[in-house]
Parts: C-alpha cells; structure tokens; sequence
C-alpha cells in the first residue's frame, strides 16, 4: 500500500503539495516537509513542540501516559533491576549485555577512568568559587586538546573510543570539579570499585582515610545515574546534535550539551529546587509561595514541577520518590527541615486546583535534589551529575546521528520580523 499522505493547499496555488506521513514504532505519526522548502515556504514552529527533528532507536517517550523506555526497556525495569553500566550499554549497543560483553565493557570504561595529568593543571586556572558547571563547560571542552589520534569523526573506532573515554571520564572531571572547590585534593579513581561507588569516592574520600561510601547511599546515586541518562530529544541532546551537525568533535559538542544543561527550566532544576526550599524556609510559607507561582505577574514558579513532555506523570519522579524516601531514612533524616517543607509542598501541589489542571507534577529533579542534598553533594554540584548521567544519552544521540548515511548539517530558518531594506544614514543624519 503507498504511503499516505497530508495534502496542504497554499493560498496562491491550485495544486495541493502532497506530503508524506511517516509511522515510527510507538507513538504519533509525522507529517515529513522536508520538501516543503523547494516550494518556497517554510513552517513555523517555536520550540519545536510540534516537530519532530530526527528518526531515532534509542529512547521512547509517552508524555501522556508517563513512558520511558530505552530499546524497548521501561525506565522501571531497568531501575529496579540494572545498573548505570549497563545502561550505558544498552544505550550505546541497543542491547543489553551478556555477561561477557559486560565484563569487557566494564574493563574498558575503567581503562579510561584517570585525566590527563596535565589537564588537571586546568583546574587552577578558575576561581575555587567558580561555579563547577563552569568549569565542566571548560575541561570537558578541553579534552579534546588531548585525543587528536581519535578524532576522526567518520570512523567507528575512534567514536567508540570518544564515548568510553567520555563515560569513564565524567566522574573523575565531575569530582575533581568539587574538591578544587572545596581546596581538598583531587581524588583519583578506584578500579575496584563500580561506576557509582567511585563517583562518591571521589567526591567524598580523603588520603587521610579509608572510609568506603555506604552502600545505600551508592545504589542511590546509580538510580539519580539510571534515571538521568537519556531523555530523547530534549534541549541538551538537541544541542548537542545540532553542534554534532556541523562536524564538531565529540568532546566539544559534550561540552555544547553541558551549557544546554545547566539552564534552570532544564538540568538547574534540581539545584533551583533546593534553592526555592531554602528560600520557603518554613512550612508555615509554602501557602504564599503556592499562590505567587500561580500570579501571573510574579516571574516565581515551583522549581521542581511540571514537565514539557510528561503531563500526567514523570515515571522517573516515582522511582526516585522511593529512593529518596531509603535515603532520609538511612541517613536518620525523614525530620530534616527541608525534607518536611519538600514533602508538604508535594502534597499540596498534588491537592491544589491549578497544578492539578495544568497538569503539573513532581518531575524528576524535585526529589533527586532532595536526595543529592541528604548525601552531602553541594548544590551546585546536582547539575554536574545530571550532566556526568547524560553524558551517555549524549553520546548516544550523537553516535546514531553521525553514523547514519547521509548526515548534513541543521540549519533552521526564521521568520523575519525586522526592517526591511532601508538606506544607510550617514552619521550626521542620524537622530
Ligand atoms: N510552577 C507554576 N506554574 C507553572 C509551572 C511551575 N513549575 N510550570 C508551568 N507552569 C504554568 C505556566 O505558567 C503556564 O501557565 P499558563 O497556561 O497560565 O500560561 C502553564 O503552566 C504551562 O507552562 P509552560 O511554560 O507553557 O509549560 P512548558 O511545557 O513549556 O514548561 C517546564 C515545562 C518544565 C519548563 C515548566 O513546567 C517549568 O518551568 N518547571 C519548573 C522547572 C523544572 O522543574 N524543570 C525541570 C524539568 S524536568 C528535567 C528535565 O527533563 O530536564
């Protein structure tokens, strides 16, 4: 049967231009107009909430009905009964690993743990009170002033080579970034340990002692890991392959995904969460700041709720309800003040007529800043570790993109609204 079609009549014209209509494995179809340009017209879409940009494998999302799947694998299942290495290999493989092709993938991500020696002398170059997304833009940006033998874009090897070095280097970068801030010395990392044991031993441990990290508080950061690692075509990966696009290097279009991240409505949320709770301060306020996120001359909302996609439900905010709940209770803190103003502030959302209509939920970052803040991690580091989780989505998107044939480069349009041709005034006649 031929491929049905959307038939769109301009105007000015007789004959409707016949536009294909495209069916994906799960979820709505697409209207493909591409070839809409060769008639001189383009469409016009604002943060491409009806666009798709891109065919993609690897992640599927229903906002409607709060699905998360990698390769077919729901965010759940894979939270409940993986780990962040394997997801990583199911990212980046489409499969997950049998014990042997785990086993190798392991060994070769700790091969690639340590930094270049010297680029740890990037480090001081910042001010200690830099804030470490900064400095994440910077060295992650810099690594590729060190692998110039694999950066040939076009070749298999040397992309899988940038994505195991990317993957294994994240947390060392990630936990240098927060002992040059604190003035400790950098930590380097442990080959016995698993991925996320060595993330908090790098962050937390000192040469002075042996301490390993709690074993909760460790399948805690592999879940906030699990949970962050892909999430299709949103405005980081987007970046990051618009930058990959172009022809960039893998490590400089990371480091276009890092800067994407960092903004609040997006990979700053959990940190705007933690702030916004610090700032209610006391359950006896959370009323009046309900009330000013709902005023539409107030610029305040609750950081921490809503979601582009999800609107019934963010299914990884359930995950990480629970593991926040494990944490509190394992670090004797269900009685912290900021938790109980978090959990009051959940609860009268949840109840409260205009989030209810506006579909606006607890996402994700709502409890993983709650989580990151019973752990120790500083604020400002909760967006260093989404990023060192979405490193491998990244990587990810932007392998399938360049190995697909005929990969040009993303050029959006416009629609301009600025003057038209005008004369130049010379200065004297200028007002
Ligand atoms: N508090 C109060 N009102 C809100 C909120 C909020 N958090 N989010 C949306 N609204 C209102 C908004 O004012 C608008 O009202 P109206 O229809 O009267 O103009 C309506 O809900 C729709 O908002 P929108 O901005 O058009 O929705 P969006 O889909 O563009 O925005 C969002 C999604 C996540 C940017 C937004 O909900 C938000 O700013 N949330 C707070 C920041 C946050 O938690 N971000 C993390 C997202 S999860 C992490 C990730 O995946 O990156």
């Amino acid at each position: 049967m031929a491929d049905p079609f959307a038939k769109l009549i301009l105007p000015d014209q007789k004959e409707a231009i016949q536009l294909p209509i495209k069916e994906g494995s799960l979820g709505p179809k697409v209207i493909d107009i591409s070839s809409l340009s060769n008639h001189g017209i383009f469409t016009y879409d604002p943060g491409f909430r009806s666009t798709a940009s891109c065919d993609s494998n690897i992640t599927f999302i229903d906002g409607d009905l709060g699905i998360l799947l990698h390769q077919g694998y729901s965010i759940e299942d894979l939270a409940d009964h993986s780990d962040y290495l394997e997801v990583c290999y199911l990212l980046l493989q489409g499969e997950l690993p049998n014990a042997q092709q785990r086993a190798i993938f392991e060994h070769k991500i700790k091969n690639h743990t340590l930094v270049h020696e010297q680029l740890s002398k990037f480090f001081n170059g910042f001010r200690r009170d830099a804030h470490p997304m900064a400095v994440m833009c910077g060295v992650v940006g810099a690594l590729s002033a060190f692998y110039h033998d694999s950066l040939d874009i076009k070749n298999p090897e040397h992309r899988e080579i940038c994505a195991l070095r990317l993957i294994a280097k994240m947390p060392t970068l990630a936990a240098m970034c927060h002992k040059y801030s604190i003035g400790q010395p950098f930590v380097y990392p442990r080959n016995s340990m698993t991925y996320s044991e060595n993330l908090l031993h790098m962050m937390f441990s000192v040469p002075s002692n042996d301490d390993l990290p709690n074993p909760v508080l460790v399948k805690a950061i592999d879940k906030i890991l699990i949970l962050h690692a892909d999430h299709e075509q949103n405005a980081s990966t987007s970046t990051v392959r618009l930058a990959g696009s172009s022809g960039a290097n893998p490590f400089a279009c990371i480091a276009a995904g890092i800067t994407a991240l960092w903004g609040p409505a997006h990979g700053g949320a959990n940190e705007a969460v933690l702030k916004m709770l610090h700032e209610i301060g006391d359950v006896k306020h959370i009323g009046k700041y309900i009330e000013r996120s709902k005023d539409k001359n107030d610029t305040f909302r609750l950081m921490g709720f809503g979601h582009r996609v999800y609107k019934n439900f963010d299914p990884r905010a359930k995950v990480m309800r629970q593991t926040c709940h494990e944490v509190l209770s394992e670090l004797n803190k269900q009685d912290d003040p900021l938790f109980k103003i978090a959990l009051k502030l959940e609860e009268i959302a949840l109840q409260d007529d205009y989030f209810i209509q506006k579909k606006l939920y607890p996402n994700v970052d709502f409890y993983s800043g709650i989580i990151l803040n019973a752990i120790g991690i500083p604020t400002n580091m909760f967006t260093v570790i989404f990023s060192l989780a979405r490193t491998v989505g990244w990587i990810a998107h932007w392998t399938e993109m360049i190995s697909a044939p005929g990969l040009s480069i993303s050029r959006p349009r416009q629609l301009y609204t600025g003057e038209k041709n005008r004369p130049f005034i010379a200065m004297q006649y200028r007002d």
